[in-house]
């Protein structure tokens, strides 16, 4: 039988059998997280059963969503911004722009999209006839950030690494659940047409065997978030759980005021398995502190404009739907080290090769204040259009 060797709090252990396919990260081997809708910080902070939750996890109390509608703040999760999206229709993002997938792939680690409701692996179209019986539309495109990019979207064996929840409840039951999940509940579960003690309610419901001993091999985190807050026009500050077997039991009920987005996801996944990086946002975003602290990262901090946060708006971009704030894509910073203490993806490297003066991504962490002061991106006024 083969053996793998994992250090858990500074003991090491000996695992068998399944374990041995996963590649083990310094702080958790498995990271899987749920998305829900739409809620403000305040609100979903009391909810009884986030109350619930926490006691068995970690609140963070300073974690903003990047702007409105939706999408965006999808998009910006898998591949360190969102390019100026202000929109939930349908886009699509060029080949050259890589995402978490690429990251993922340079250890063969492996990942899957769930997506409720999703009526078939690799599914392109914006949304299905609710099989809930709700006569609505309850798989969305829209929260579904893969399917978007040209990067994964042309391959077709990306295109069946997205797959509905029935087939993640499969590979619960085989402990085939790949390394890396990122899961949308349906338009109802996911509070988007229904309210926040219904998500909740299904969160609770969901995550509980999820969080049961020996649910998984090897440690998992397990994430939930909102996308967005409800409220347009404050600095959309969201309601975020880090749970499952990969936070030390002395965590369990605390809470982790750390500055965190979107963005922090990709480089806690990066400082976690010593990954490369993608030359966007995700570089001097904080690391999640559970990991942090664990990896011995210490390049956590404030960024220099936190206390103007105003993730409300987005800010100019390519996929911007007003013609005036349309800007090319930005080029990404191939000079930077990530949270995985690696240079940025060679992929990228090659595919933007040359125009490295143009880079807006400066890796400082700074955010969005785009209402107060100019956009966070000062392109060279040659690409302006
Ligand atoms: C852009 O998208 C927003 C959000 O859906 C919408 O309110 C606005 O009308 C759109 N603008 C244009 C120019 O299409
Ligand atoms: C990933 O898998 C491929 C195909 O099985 C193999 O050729 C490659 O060496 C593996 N890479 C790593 C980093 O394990
Ligand atoms: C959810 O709301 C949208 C409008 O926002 C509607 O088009 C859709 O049918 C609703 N879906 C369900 C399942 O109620």
């Amino acid at each position: 039988m083969s053996r793998l060797s994992v250090t858990l709090f500074g003991l090491t252990f000996l695992t068998f059998a399944s374990a041995a396919s996963l590649v083990p990260g310094r702080a958790f081997d498995r990271f899987i997280t749920i998305w829900l809708e739409n809620q403000d910080y305040a609100k979903a902070a009391v909810d009884a059963n986030i109350a619930d939750l926490k006691r068995q996890g970690i609140l963070l109390t300073r974690y903003y969503a990047h702007t409105h509608p939706s999408q965006p703040n999808y998009l910006a999760a898998v591949a360190g911004d969102y390019f100026g999206l202000n929109h939930d229709e349908n886009v699509r993002v060029p080949e050259d722009v890589f995402t978490v997938v690429d990251l993922l792939e340079t250890k063969n680690i492996s990942w899957a999209g769930y997506f409720e409701d999703m009526p078939g692996p690799g599914y392109m179209s914006d949304a299905s006839d609710g099989s809930t019986g709700n006569g609505g539309w309850d798989y969305v495109r829209k929260h579904n950030p893969f399917v978007s990019f040209d990067s994964i979207n042309m391959k077709g064996e990306h295109l069946l690494d997205l797959q509905s929840f029935g087939a993640f409840e499969r590979a619960l039951a085989a402990k085939k659940v790949p390394q890396f999940a990122f899961m949308s509940p349906n338009m109802m579960n996911d509070g988007h047409n229904t309210s926040l003690k219904f998500a909740t309610d299904w969160s609770h419901r969901f995550l509980q065997p999820l969080l049961a001993d020996g649910a998984f091999d090897g440690r998992t985190l397990v994430m939930l978030t909102f996308d967005e807050c409800e409220t347009y026009g404050v600095p959309n500050q969201i309601v975020t759980l880090l749970l499952g077997s990969a936070v030390p039991p002395a965590l369990k009920g605390t809470e982790d005021a750390t500055f965190y987005t979107h963005y922090s996801i990709l480089s806690t996944l990066e400082n976690n398995w010593e990954l490369p990086h993608l030359g966007r946002y995700d570089v001097g975003a904080n690391v999640f502190r559970v990991v942090a602290d664990q990896t011995g990262y210490t390049k956590n901090k404030d960024p220099e404009n936190a206390p103007a946060v105003d993730n409300s708006v987005s800010y100019p971009g390519q996929l911007n739907n007003e013609t005036s704030k349309r800007l090319p894509i930005p080029v990404p910073n191939s000079k930077l080290v990530g949270a995985g203490g690696q240079p940025i993806l060679e992929a990228v490297r090659l595919a933007w090769a040359g125009k490295d003066g143009q880079t807006p991504y400066d890796g400082s962490g700074r955010v969005n204040d785009g209402n107060r002061n100019p956009p966070i991106y000062k392109r060279p006024a040659a690409n302006s259009p």
